[in-house]
C-alpha cells in the first residue's frame, strides 16, 4: 500500500545488489511512495549483479561509484542533482563489507589492512558520503538521511566481527554529522538498527541461521524483515519525522532490549558442552 509519503521528493539509494538487498526494497518503496531516485553501486557490482533490471523498472539512472572513493561520490551526488532536477530530499546507506570476515579471520587474528578496509567501505564511507553532499550543497533543507546499522554496535554477537567496529563507528558518524549538518541546513541524519536479515552481506556472517533464529524467538515481535525495513526508511525520509536526528533507531522486533527469554532459559540449560572448531581446538563461544 502507498501512501504517498514521498510525492515529489528526490533520493540517491546506495547498495542494491539483488532483489534480497534491504537497498533494493527501499528503491521499490521510495519509488512507489512517489520518489524520484538515482541508484547506485560498485562499478563491478553494476557489472556483474542486477542493479539494472532494478533501475529499468524503476525508471531509475545507475551511477557507478566505489563508495570509498571521494570524486566518484561527488560524481554521484552532481550527476544524481542533474537528472532528478534539484538537490537531494533523501539518501540511504546501504553498504557494509569485512573483507577480514570474508578471509575468515577471526577477531583476535585480525588482518590490519583488512580492518582498514572494512572500516573504510562500512562507516568511513558514510563521513565521505555527508561531507561530499553538505560540500556541494547538495541536500535540500530538512533533508534525511539513513544509513544501516546493526546491535553489534552496542553487544557483542559472536562472529560479527570487525563489523561489530564498523557499525559503532558508522553510528558516531551519525551524531557527530548530524549536529553539525542539522544546525546549517536542518538535515536529519539517523541509523536503523536492523534485525539480521538473509541478504547477500548477511550470510556472509558466521552461524547466520542461528543468529537469526535466536533474534527471532527472542525478539516479541519477531524478526524485522527487510520489507518491513524499507517500510521504516519510508517514515524516515518522510516528512512526518522532521525533528529526529542523530539517532540509533532500533528495528529488531523488541530484541535489544531483551535480556533472556523463558525459552532461552530453558535451552540455555540443556547444553554446556565447551564449543570444538573443525580442527578440534575449543573455541570459546
Ligand atoms: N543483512 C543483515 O543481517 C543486516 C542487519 C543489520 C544491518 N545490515 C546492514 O544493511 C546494509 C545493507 O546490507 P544488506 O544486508 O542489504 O546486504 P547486501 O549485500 O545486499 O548489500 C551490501 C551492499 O554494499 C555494497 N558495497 C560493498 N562495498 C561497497 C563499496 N566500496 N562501495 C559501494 N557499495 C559497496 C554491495 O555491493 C552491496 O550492494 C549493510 O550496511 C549491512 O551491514 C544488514
Amino acid at each position: 500500500m502507498s501512501y504517498n509519503l514521498l510525492k515529489g521528493k528526490r533520493g540517491i539509494v546506495f547498495g542494491a545488489l539483488n532483489d534480497m538487498s534491504i537497498a533494493w526494497k527501499v528503491a521499490e518503496k521510495a519509488v512507489a511512495e512517489g520518489a524520484h531516485i538515482t541508484l547506485t553501486n560498485t562499478p563491478v557490482a553494476v557489472r556483474m549483479g542486477e542493479v539494472s533490471q532494478l533501475g529499468e523498472k524503476l525508471n531509475a539512472e545507475i551511477i557507478p561509484a566505489d563508495a570509498t572513493n571521494v570524486d566518484d561520490l561527488k560524481l554521484v551526488f552532481e550527476r544524481s542533482m542533474e537528472v532528478l532536477g534539484g538537490k537531494i530530499d533523501f539518501v540511504l546507506h546501504s553498504i557494509g563489507m569485512s573483507p577480514n570476515v570474508r578471509k575468515k579471520r577471526l577477531y583476535d587474528d585480525l588482518d590490519y589492512d583488512l580492518l582498514d578496509k572494512t572500516l573504510d567501505i562500512s562507516a568511513v564511507s558514510f563521513h565521505k558520503m555527508l561531507q561530499v553532499a553538505k560540500k556541494l550543497d547538495a541536500i535540500s533543507d530538512n533533508g534525511s538521511i539513513v544509513a544501516l546499522s546493526y546491535v553489534a554496535a552496542q553487544r557483542t554477537l559472536f562472529g560479527y566481527n570487525d563489523m561489530a567496529d564498523a557499525k559503532a563507528l558508522l553510528e558516531s558518524i551519525a551524531r557527530s554529522f548530524g549536529y553539525i549538518y542539522g544546525r546549517e541546513h536542518g538535515v536529519r541524519i539517523n541509523t536503523i538498527s536492523q534485525s539480521p536479515t538473509l541478504t547477500t552481506a548477511g550470510s556472509g556472517v558466521k552461524g547466520m541461521e542461528s543468529l537469526m533464529d535466536f533474534a527471532n524467538r527472542m525478539s516479541p515481535l519477531g524478526n524485522a524483515t527487510a520489507d518491513e525495513c524499507a517500510d521504516y526508511c519510508m517514515v524516515m525520509f518522510s516528512d512526518l519525522t522532521k525533528k529526529v536526528t542523530m539517532q540509533n533507531l532500533f528495528h529488531d522486533g523488541g530484541f535489544s532490549s531483551m535480556g533472556m527469554s523463558l525459552r532461552a532459559m530453558d535451552q540455555y540449560e540443556k547444553s554446556f558442552d565447551e564449543y570444538r572448531n573443525e580442527d578440534g581446538t575449543i573455541q570459546y563461544g
